[in-house]
């Protein structure tokens, strides 16, 4: 059925009009639905007009022996007709539900990847999950059940109300004199309960929230021996959730007993009244059954009507909290006015650019450079100076202030698209999903790649040997009941990823960071080959690293302190140099240590020392 419905449209508008639109394309079965709901509402009152038919005129009078088989047959159809309707409404509902919550769940999914990173960075993920899932679920069960729950309770309470004036129109006033009293007490009652519910489920959100971040950082908890502080802080967040969780028990233990109490009362009431009536000779005996019959089925199900009124505006609140998501705009991901056909040249001029997560905070302030085609910008700087943040310009992953140009054109002027497909991306943190080795290589490849095209990016980032020492090797599926990498090979396996994309900028944020330095000299050999013909920044610690680029940028709170090649940045005096000298100190002294040690052990073995990387990394920061 239609799915091409604009989501966004329909829920930016008040909630019963937003739930209206919503079930586009199944309006028509919603309506059968509640038509088959009302149709079996009144079979149900039939039958006790048949049955007062059947005991008044046909039981015990000889002449209507002949009837008997019609009667019979007049029950049974009754019977039928009315699980028929019942099991249509349900069908037809929940067809609707199923549907209606789908496209939902679909256009959210889609929705959600497509926002801003500033969006994301400002909402956290168990927040947009529990909005994506148990809201959602939340709008199923108001559309499937509780509407149509309501609709049974109100097409029985006037079916069965008319059906009564017409048995006995004094009679069915005083029966149902407490009606109002039970639906006011009724629909107070779920509103508190409706109260202390959401404090339950605060509590209970609370506790698998400490379960999970518990469970994802099982290894902090172990290194810092703080199980014992874990399980009191659980055993406090289980005991509050026990407490609203009891609270809640004894207000169901105080309602439905009450209220079967209070409807217990009316029906001995309207049933003496029949009775004594029927006693008289004012109704007769099949009146009297009938009214019992239909008199049930008013009283019972309308010490639901609270319950589902509550439940239901519960579940409008869910609608507001999905609607509010989905009234966030996308970044447009094809929206920009220049479109080149192939990849662009390269050719990227920052002037005096400004950038802010939060307004009043800027992170980049007054950068102006140039790169050439094909030449290697190295970002130096120590942490948080704002290498990462101006990388991320590049593919527009945030708004910026000032100018940037791609080959004299303003970044804004081209889709996002285009900038995300010609730039290689090796994020700061490595990112794998669950899936074989040899998908997350190919991971974003739009063009047919050969397995040899996978081999080579893979030896290019030194992490061949690695993967076919696995023992699926590419098909080795990674993470959970996988094989779990370690940091390294993980940074590996994302710039194979990159470097089989073959993307005409390539941005390398501190790519190389957990990998020992032999390593990275080998991966730095292999981009040599590679780099030529691409524009290249590189993010990282080690002099080492970025020596040989055509142009070196060191940052410090936001500005360019320092640029140049490596040669003429050592001559200025400055941060620079520092880092430099400093690093070259600890080179050395390490390299003395290690020729000390290998003496001592009289041995020629490999060492690698954990300390070495640790320096250089700190060296920068
Ligand atoms: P290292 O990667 O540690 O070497 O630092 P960096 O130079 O890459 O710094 P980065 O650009 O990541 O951060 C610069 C500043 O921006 C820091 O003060 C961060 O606190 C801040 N920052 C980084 N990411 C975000 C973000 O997503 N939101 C906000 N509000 N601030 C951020
Ligand atoms: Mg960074």
């Amino acid at each position: 059925m239609t799915t091409d419905l604009d989501l966004k449209t329909t829920l930016s508008t008040r909630r019963i009009v937003g739930l209206w639109r919503m079930i586009t394309g199944y309006r028509a079965i919603y309506a059968g639905a509640f038509l088959c709901i009302g149709l079996a509402a009144v079979c149900q009152t039939v039958f006790y007009f048949l049955l007062r038919y059947f005991t008044d005129d046909v039981l015990g009078v000889e002449a209507m022996r002949g009837q008997l088989a019609w009667v019979a047959a007049g029950f049974i159809g009754l019977a039928l007709a009315q699980g028929l309707f019942t099991f249509m409404g349900g069908r037809w509902a929940t067809m609707t539900s199923e549907n209606v919550i789908r496209r939902l769940r679909d256009y959210l999914y889609d929705h959600v990847q497509r926002l801003t990173f500033a969006y994301h960075d400002k909402t956290p993920t168990g927040d947009l999950i529990q909005r994506s899932t148990s809201d959602v679920e939340t709008m199923r069960r108001f559309l499937g059940e509780e509407s149509v729950g309501l609709g049974r309770i109100l097409s029985l309470f006037v079916v069965n109300f008319v059906g009564l004036l017409t048995l006995n129109p004094r009679l069915a006033l005083i029966s149902i004199v407490v009606v109002p009293l039970i639906v006011a007490v009724s629909i107070y009652f779920f509103r508190m309960i409706g109260k202390r519910y959401e404090i339950f489920q605060e509590e209970e959100a609370k506790l698998s929230t400490t379960l999970q971040e518990n469970l994802s950082g099982v290894r902090v908890v172990r290194a810092f021996a703080r199980q014992d502080f874990e399980r009191q802080k659980f055993e406090v967040t289980n005991r509050g959730r026990y407490d609203s969780g009891r609270k809640l028990l004894v207000l169901h233990a105080v309602y439905w007993p009450s209220t079967d109490i209070i409807v217990g009362i009316q029906l001995i009431i309207g049933y003496a009244v029949g009775a004594t009536m029927a006693i008289n000779g004012e109704i007769t005996v099949g009146t009297f059954l009938a009214y019992m019959g239909m008199l049930t089925w008013i009283m019972w199900p309308i010490r639901n009507v609270g319950r589902l009124i509550v439940q239901m505006s519960m579940a409008l609140v869910s609608f507001d909290r999905v609607a509010e998501i989905i009234r966030v705009d996308r970044e447009p991901l094809d929206a920009g006015t220049h479109r080149p056909d192939g990849p662009p040249h390269g050719e990227i001029v920052f002037d005096d650019v400004r950038f802010a997560y939060a307004e009043e905070m800027a992170v980049l302030n007054g950068i102006t450079f140039r790169a050439e085609p094909g030449q290697v910008i190295a970002l130096v700087g120590p942490t948080g100076s704002g290498k990462t943040s101006l990388v991320n310009l590049l593919p527009r992953f945030y708004e910026y202030q000032g100018s940037i140009r791609l080959d004299g054109v303003e970044l804004r002027d081209y889709p996002r698209r285009y900038l995300r497909e010609q730039i290689g991306f090796v994020l700061q943190e490595p990112f794998l999903f669950s899936r074989t080795i040899k998908e997350n290589i190919m991971y974003g490849v739009h063009r047919e790649v050969t397995d040899e095209d996978v081999y080579r990016a893979a030896q290019a980032a030194a992490v061949h040997d690695v993967i076919l020492s696995f023992p699926d090797g590419y098909d080795t599926v990674v993470g959970e009941r996988g094989v779990t990498l370690s940091g390294g090979q993980k940074q590996r396996v994302t710039l194979a990823r990159t470097l089989l994309k073959d993307p005409a900028i390539l941005i390398l944020d501190d790519a190389t960071s957990s990998v020992d330095t032999e390593t990275e000299a080998a991966i730095r050999e292999a981009l040599q080959e590679l780099i030529p013909g691409r524009t290249t920044f590189i993010i990282a610690h080690r002099v080492q690293t970025v020596m040989s680029a055509d142009l070196i940028l060191v940052l410090e709170k936001g500005r360019i302190v320092q640029s140049g090649t490596h040669a003429e940045l050592l001559e200025q005096e400055g941060i620079y140099r520092r880092i430099y000298e400093l690093q070259s100190q600890i080179e050395d002294e390490l390299q003395q240590d290690l020729a000390a040690a290998h003496a001592a052990a009289g041995s020629n073995g490999h060492y690698r020392t954990p300390e070495r990387q640790s320096a250089d990394t700190a060296a920068l920061d």
